[in-house]
């Protein structure tokens, strides 16, 4: 079938019509419930999953990509999805659906190619063009400044002096870009890095060690206070500067006292070892041995950044079990989950850990305005048919996400914004191509964009600014 004209009442008329919503009962409330006034309905998305490698400098994640054996499916991130070229289609199917904020990232490596100093105008106008896109579309820009690409000349997070070549970045980006943009969040997932990254060897840089865990560490949390810093300084008042944390409360993975052991490490490292020093106090004394070392004078006061807000990425709890020998003194489960779980492609289904977390941040931080940048589900999905590729699981796991903020803000949680993961399927890192978690189809082949039914049970809950 042709691809009907994109427009808001079509969406809506699909969700309604073609069975789309299979399994959803009408009114997911007895009473209606809203979220607050200006609440960002967003998506996300981020470079190196999206852009190709054309026109930009070495990175990082090129460099573990194109190591044998690194990636699940083999495959690398030199095209994925072309966002670069093909933004406007995903904006224009977007915004059709009502989706009011997108969140993207600045490619580092496509700012400052071949080393510091002055940026790479090809790159900077790029993004000019991709954010007043967004802002045409009724989109709000909400940037990620470096969402774990990072450039190959710059090294990697053992080097305290990358902290401050991200401050530097985060000078040129907020200077050039921080009239059109509101939100603003340094890094993404600091944790994930240095667990994945730096402890357990399976995101780049590859390592495994508990040295280059404890640098990882402490290095992003001194960048993160350094560019949430350097970005006040050029930003109008009104622009909301914080970083994105992937939050997750940690469970035992059995009953044994290790394992419980484990659990608590786990706490410590994935959620305490990032909020409490960004918030004003000092590292869980569960990782202190581990970041002591690279601790300088003066570092704690700078990585406080007291941020106008936060950014929480949540998809399900870590289950942690202990690993003698592990460099992150637990080790999270990722194949096999305890309760009975729905797994999806690569995560369980976990709604009520989002109202937990969620109410433990408002409780424990000082109320801060909070975000959530990431969540999303991770599905086989069917090939299209009359333009529209049929995933009710999703809308169905959305849904229950969605009641599970609402739940938090019923409890007095200050909740402004949900960012569906992901806009678009795209390279899901060392996972490939093999997890498709967006509300948009991409044909590999052939880059055409299709939407998928959930995006427009997603258009349903905009409309009413609730759960549909
Ligand atoms: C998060 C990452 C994001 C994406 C999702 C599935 O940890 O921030 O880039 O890979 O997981």
């Amino acid at each position: 079938m042709q691809a009907p004209s994109i427009s808001r009442r079509n969406f809506i008329k699909l969700a309604g019509a073609s069975g789309m919503l299979a399994g959803l009962p009408a009114t997911a409330f007895a009473e209606q419930k809203t979220f607050s006034d200006g609440f960002l309905w967003g998506v996300a998305s981020s470079a190196s999953q999206v852009e190709s490698r054309q026109g930009r400098g070495r990175s990082n994640w090129d460099d573990f990509a194109d190591q044998k054996g690194r990636i699940l499916d083999g495959s690398t991130n030199a095209v994925n999805t072309a966002f670069e070229t093909h933004y406007a289609e995903d904006f224009a199917m977007l915004a059709a659906a009502g989706v009011n904020a997108f969140r993207f990232s600045f490619a580092w490596p496509r700012i400052q190619p071949d080393g510091p100093g002055k940026p790479n105008e090809a790159g900077m106008a790029l993004y000019d063009r991709i954010i007043d896109e967004m802002l045409s579309r009724g989109m709000k820009p909400a940037a990620t400044m470096c969402h774990w690409d990072m450039p190959t000349w710059a090294g990697d997070l053992r080097d305290r002096d990358i902290t401050q070549r991200l401050a530097d970045y985060a000078d040129i980006l907020t200077r050039r870009f921080g009239d059109r943009i509101g939100l603003w969040l340094a890094l993404n997932e600091p944790n994930t890095v240095a667990a994945a990254g730096y402890a357990l060897g399976i995101h780049a840089p590859g390592l495994a060690s508990m040295q280059a865990t404890g640098a990882a560490v402490h290095h992003q949390n001194l960048a993160q206070g350094l560019m949430i810093a350097a970005a006040r300084a050029n930003l109008p008042k009104d622009a909301r500067v914080s970083t994105t944390i992937n939050c997750q409360s940690a469970r035992p993975a059995t009953d044994s006292p290790e394992d419980a052991q484990a659990a608590e490490m786990a706490e410590a490292f994935w959620n305490g070892a990032w909020l409490d020093p960004l918030f004003g106090r000092d590292y869980p004394e569960k990782v202190r041995a581990l970041v002591e070392p690279f601790v300088k004078a003066g570092d704690m006061e700078n990585i406080a950044a007291r941020p106008d807000c936060l950014g929480v990425n949540y998809y399900a709890r870590v289950y942690a079990q202990a690993a003698a020998g592990s460099p992150l003194g637990f080790m999270p489960l990722v194949d096999h989950f305890p309760n009975k779980l729905i797994p999806t492609q690569m995560l369980p289904v976990e709604p009520d850990g989002l109202t937990e977390i969620l109410l433990r941040i408002h409780t424990e931080y000082g109320a801060p305005d909070i975000y959530v940048t990431e969540t999303g589900f991770p599905l086989e999905d069917p090939q299209p048919v009359d333009w529209v590729v049929q995933d009710p699981k999703r809308s169905t796991y959305l849904r229950s996400y969605l009641q599970a903020a609402h739940q938090a803000v019923d409890q007095g949680v200050k909740l402004r914004g949900v960012f569906y993961w992901a806009a678009t399927d795209n390279w899901e890192w060392a996972m490939g191509f093999t997890k498709t978690f967006g509300l948009i189809q991409v044909d590999r082949a052939t880059q055409k964009r299709t939407p998928k039914a959930s995006l427009a049970y997603y258009a349903k809950c905009i409309k009413m600014n609730g759960v549909a």
